[in-house]
């Protein structure tokens, strides 16, 4: 931790009630009806959960016991079997929604296809049964790296079924980084595409499999599935490791009964960055996770049975797990997948996908609203977005008038705005406004979602007054949370539940942000508190950008900092002292950045390289990151510097920039 107290400057004060017609037909109509849940959820949890467990999911056999919390390890509907493949399409086939458009996919060059819930059913059981075809057996893992494309989300499913667990990689992750995670999995089979469609160009994602398993350098895997989604030629090993999904899959029997699943089996490890150390695999089960995706996505955005909804995450992130695949699934909504991204060549390409589509619900982050914001509202302007009736972000803290133009220029200033605050760790969304029940204000993400005891704390872990800047933490276990990190439970008891120690056997879950709660109780985020940097609303540790650096020939030493950046929200700063017989030079710069872009991929490149003699460290040893935050924003060096072990290396820093 690098800051005891934490400042808020924030003051917003405009206010949006919900409008009476939205409110009339939501899930959740009033603040009262909200009110209740809460106190009811608050004044005992498991029943809470419990009674919506039995009403909104299917069980192959109900559990013994609610919740064993043995802190902080926790297990939901211990001894319940369930399989959250099924409830995501199995117990739609026998209602109406048989033949409800399940999803919609857009391809970034203009193709699309659409699944029903029974053609969808059909894919991922003839992928499941191919998966079988190549050994892998229920507790196996399975890689998913993977283009934007419906088999990614058959694949999902697939080993859901069957009760592999899936490791999704975001494609725009590197060779290298793929290749830590699949080792560190111990991943039995890859499933990929030849590569995918990303602004205009293609993303080599096969060539980057290659890489990664090149000389047995991830030995557990066994088998490459392959989508051909581009079409240019990649070389496959044949008769051998590599297989084409499009010969297997469509041979395989469309029979494949979904596996009963013990409620606490492993669903899926997801790589999250940490302040320290290599990225974590965050384990999240069955029965827990599909109960709290469910109840989120059902009464956060509000679904209605004709809805379209689309998020644009990746299905790389935990956004895409919960709210593109398993939460709309799991509620029978039709759920809208769209392959590209905003590229000069159509920057209105997301209006169009929701003009073409007619989408009712739609989910983004604060970093793509401000790059709309950037390329002019004319273009949002030239298309019918009269379909819309709720928005929501997600990702980072977003700022009051990025809000406000959300709200006027996408909203209409007749759609609801969802700023929903949570984590890969959290499962699902945390603290949110419900959009029929409680007035929004811009930037705040408003109040915790039933069954969730949130509080602002300070390191005793006693709750902060109002509007006082603390941590913002969970005193009570839930559904979607994390289980531990894969192959580290110390880890994990470390990094989230003992910042604040526990008292009398009370822990409480150290989310590792900064907030404030205000008068009306709202939260207001302010973001990390740790040394993770939010770049574009990825989170990315300092540790792995720094242990990128370091790994190229002419570095000595690298310290990262964030600092904040209009569109990004913050934007990666790297001071580097060199090797002896090394010079810096813009050259040398331009090299750095493309070796972090290769070691881990381009959304850690580093927007400006600084070449220093030395970084400013305590008598320790410890690089005081604080100062060089300052240095790389541009502002007075502050605080507190009495502890700085040589004062010339921060004037240094200061004249270099
Ligand atoms: C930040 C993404 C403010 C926060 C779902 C958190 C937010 C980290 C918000 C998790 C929000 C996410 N307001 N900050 N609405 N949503 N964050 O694991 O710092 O990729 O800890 O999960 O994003 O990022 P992650």
């Amino acid at each position: 931790m690098s800051e005891s107290t934490i400042e808020s400057i924030l003051q917003e004060k405009r206010l949006f009630q919900p409008a009476a017609e939205f409110s009339q037909k939501a899930q959740i109509k009033s603040l009262e009806d909200y009110q209740q849940l809460y106190d009811r959820a608050k004044a005992d949890p498991e029943k809470f959960w419990a009674e919506l467990a039995e009403q909104e999911l299917h069980w192959f056999q109900k559990w013994d016991q609610v919740l064993d919390w043995q802190p902080p390890f926790a297990k939901w509907f211990v001894g319940g079997k369930i399989n959250i493949s099924y409830n995501c399409l199995d117990r739609h086939l026998t209602t109406w929604r048989r033949n409800k458009a399940a999803l919609i996919w857009e391809g970034e060059p203009g193709d699309s296809r659409t699944l029903t819930y029974a053609q969808l059913h059909r894919e991922v059981c003839q992928f499941a049964n191919a998966l079988k075809h190549l050994g892998v057996e229920k507790g196996d893992r399975v890689g998913i790296y993977m283009p934007m494309i419906p088999e990614a989300a058959i694949a999902m499913l697939a080993c859901a079924r069957i009760g592999a667990a899936h490791t999704v990689v975001f494609g725009g992750f590197s060779a290298e980084a793929l290749r830590d995670r699949l080792v560190d999995g111990q991943v039995k089979v890859v499933v990929t595409a030849d590569g995918g469609w990303r602004k205009d160009a293609i993303v080599p994602l096969k060539t980057q499999v290659d890489k990664a398993l090149a000389d047995g350098a991830a030995p557990s895997v066994e088998n490459v599935l392959v989508v051909r989604r581009t079409g240019q030629e990649i070389p496959m090993q044949l008769g051998g490791r590599d297989h084409w999904w499009h010969e297997l899959q469509p041979q395989m029997s469309a029979d494949c009964p979904a596996e009963p699943m013990d409620s606490e089996d492993l669903l899926f490890v997801l790589y999250t960055s940490g302040s320290t150390g290599k990225p974590k695999g965050v384990v999240h089960t069955t029965g827990g996770y599909n109960l709290y995706t469910h109840m989120t996505t059902k009464w956060i955005f509000d679904l209605q049975d004709t809805d379209v909804y689309w998020c644009t995450a990746d299905v790389g992130w935990i956004t895409g797990h919960s709210y593109i695949v398993y939460g709309p699934l799991s509620n029978g909504a039709t759920t809208l997948m769209y392959e590209g991204a905003p590229r000069a060549s159509n920057p209105g390409c997301f209006w169009d996908v929701i003009q073409k589509h007619g989408v009712n619900v739609f989910y983004t982050a604060p970093t793509a609203i401000r790059a709309f914001i950037k390329m002019g509202e004319d273009i949002p302007k030239a298309r019918d977005l009269s379909s819309l009736r709720l928005l929501g972000t997600v990702g980072e803290p977003i700022n009051p008038e990025a809000w406000m133009w959300y709200h006027r220029v996408i909203g209409g200033e007749r759609c609801p705005i969802v700023d929903t605050w949570w984590q890969t760790e959290t499962g699902g969304i945390m603290i949110t406004p419900l959009p029929g029940a409680i007035a929004t204000k811009p930037g705040s993400a408003t109040l915790p979602f039933p069954g969730i005891l949130a509080d602002v704390v300070n390191l005793e872990g006693e709750s902060v007054g109002t509007n006082q800047g603390g941590y913002l933490a969970v005193r009570h276990p839930w559904p979607g949370m994390m289980r531990t990190v894969y192959g580290d439970p110390d880890r994990f008891r470390k990094t989230y539940w003992e910042h604040i120690p526990p008292k009398d056997g009370k822990y409480i879950y150290f989310a590792g942000d900064g907030a404030r709660r205000d008068e009306d109780g709202y939260y207001w985020v302010m973001g990390r508190v740790d040394d993770v940097i939010n770049v574009a609303g990825h989170r990315l540790g300092t540790m792995e950008i720094e242990s990128a650096l370091v790994s190229h020939p002419a570095v000595a030493e690298a310290a990262v900092v964030g600092k904040p950046d209009e569109l990004k929200g913050q934007d990666i700063v790297a001071f580097v002292t060199l090797e002896g017989g090394h010079t810096g030079s813009d050259a040398l710069k331009a090299e750095l950045k493309q070796h972090v872009g290769q070691e881990i991929g381009a959304i850690a490149r580093p927007g400006d390289i600084r070449f220093a003699d030395a970084l400013p460290k305590t008598r320790s040893g410890k690089i005081m990151r604080r100062l060089l935050r300052d240095l790389a924003s541009g502002n007075a060096v502050s605080g507190d510097t009495s502890t700085l072990e040589d004062r010339n290396v921060l004037e240094a820093l200061r004249d270099e920039g």
